[in-house]
């Protein structure tokens, strides 16, 4: 094993003896500010922004607050073990990066995407690569180096469309397919909605779908000749309302692990489980698709009760370690960090993503120290107790 992940924070104080204080905020107060300082305010509103007034966004993040580690003493917990194993992946956390589509916007360069890959092959964090993207995502997937990626598929209504995506996602080393459930139709985004803007019909993001044969031979120009074409194409093309009778073919597509997102519903997860996903991910967008719902923490219990074994990942509101503690010890066997990467891109490209990957990892691995939980078997619902 390599240096624990808590040993950020000597690097750290090691390099203030030299006077040197670190570049990127370490608390996600002044991240979020900093960042909503260095993106452009559209960027910044779509990323930062979600459904409704975003009271189910905020709420995924207060949730947090109501429950508490219980800290035990004589554990000697020197060494930590935060591997895990996810359907066959060895990894060295159980965090992972969540698909963010027009993260490549979020990079000065404009090529955030790749800015990600470069940061997964650094830190060892899998990134889950969206169908929205600025470069092609064989091209991403070579950035990746040795770390594991993942594809996040949003299904088109063209199921040749759907098969060629799959397959491009196989051939590029991807190891494993995200499908994606709740986003077939956009929520309703009152800060997006207040100065009109919905990146991809401006033509951003769309790369996995020009690059596509299939998407290519639907039209009669070239997306290069006539763009307005292809993003009307896109348009109709996108948001596949799927049942549960396409799960068979969903499960077809690929030979690779499936897995389903957006499920909070423990009847869901069985369903799911009967067709033959490998994992379900807990998530509700971070609030970014629907208001009015339950923090996806509160869904998480009932999901791990019904999946049974089976490998359940989560998001929406990590924002700390000791959300990441939390979210494990509920029954998550990985969680997914979402917006506060972003930031981290915003502030400083690949560099920023790691110092924020780095930073959460960090606080992980010490809260499980200090608290003498040394790994994450012992992080057990008895660990938690709920705020009186
Ligand atoms: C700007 C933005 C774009 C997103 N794009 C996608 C996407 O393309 N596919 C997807 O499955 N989820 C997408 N999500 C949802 C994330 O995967 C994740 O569920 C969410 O960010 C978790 O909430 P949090 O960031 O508040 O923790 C997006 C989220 C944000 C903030």
């Amino acid at each position: 094993m390599g240096q624990p992940f808590g040993s950020y924070q000597n690097e750290i104080y090691f390099n203030g003896l030299g006077g040197i204080v670190p570049s990127y905020p370490m608390a996600f107060a002044e991240l979020e500010e900093r960042a909503s300082a260095a993106l452009p305010p559209s960027v910044w509103s779509y990323v930062a922004g979600g459904a409704g007034d975003e009271r189910t966004q905020r709420a995924n993040v207060t949730a947090f607050d109501h429950w508490g580690l219980v800290p035990r003493m004589f554990v000697g917990a020197a060494q930590r073990d935060l591997s895990v194993d996810l359907f066959g992946l060895k990894l060295p956390s159980p965090v992972f990066m969540a698909p963010v589509g027009v993260i490549g916007l979020c990079a000065q360069d404009g090529h955030g995407d790749l800015a990600t890959a470069r940061a997964a092959a650094r830190t060892g964090v899998p990134m889950v690569a969206s169908t929205l993207t600025v470069d092609p995502l064989e091209e991403v997937a070579a950035e990746f180096g040795d770390t594991p990626g993942l594809f996040q598929l949003y299904t088109p209504t063209d199921r040749d469309l759907a098969a060629s995506l799959v397959h491009r996602a196989e051939q590029a080393g991807y190891k494993g397919i995200v499908v994606t459930l709740d986003t077939w139709i956009t929520g309703w985004r009152p800060r997006d909605l207040s100065t009109a803007n919905f990146p991809q019909l401006r033509g951003h993001c769309l790369a996995n779908y020009t690059s596509d044969p299939v998407f290519r031979s639907r039209l009669t120009r070239t997306p290069e000749e006539d763009p307005q074409s292809a993003v009307l194409l896109w348009t109709q093309l996108f948001g596949n309302p799927l049942t549960w009778d396409d799960l068979p073919w969903l499960r077809s597509l690929t030979t690779l692990p499936l897995i389903v997102k957006g499920i909070c519903h423990p009847e869901d997860v069985r369903r799911a489980k009967d067709g033959g996903v490998d994992a379900v991910y807990c998530s509700n967008h971070g609030g970014r698709q629907a208001n009015g719902g339950l923090p996806a923490l509160d869904a998480l219990p009932s999901v791990v009760e019904a999946a049974d074994g089976l490998p359940v990942l989560f998001d929406s509101g990590i924002r700390s370690g000791a959300d990441i503690v939390k979210a494990i010890a509920l029954g998550a066997t990985a969680v997914g960090i979402g917006r506060p990467y972003a930031y981290g891109l915003a502030l400083g490209g690949t560099d920023g993503i790691v110092h924020v990957l780095r930073s959460l990892l960090a606080e992980t691995d010490l809260i499980m120290a200090v608290d003498g939980y040394p790994t994450l078997a012992d992080l057990t619902g008895e660990a938690l107790q709920r705020v009186a």
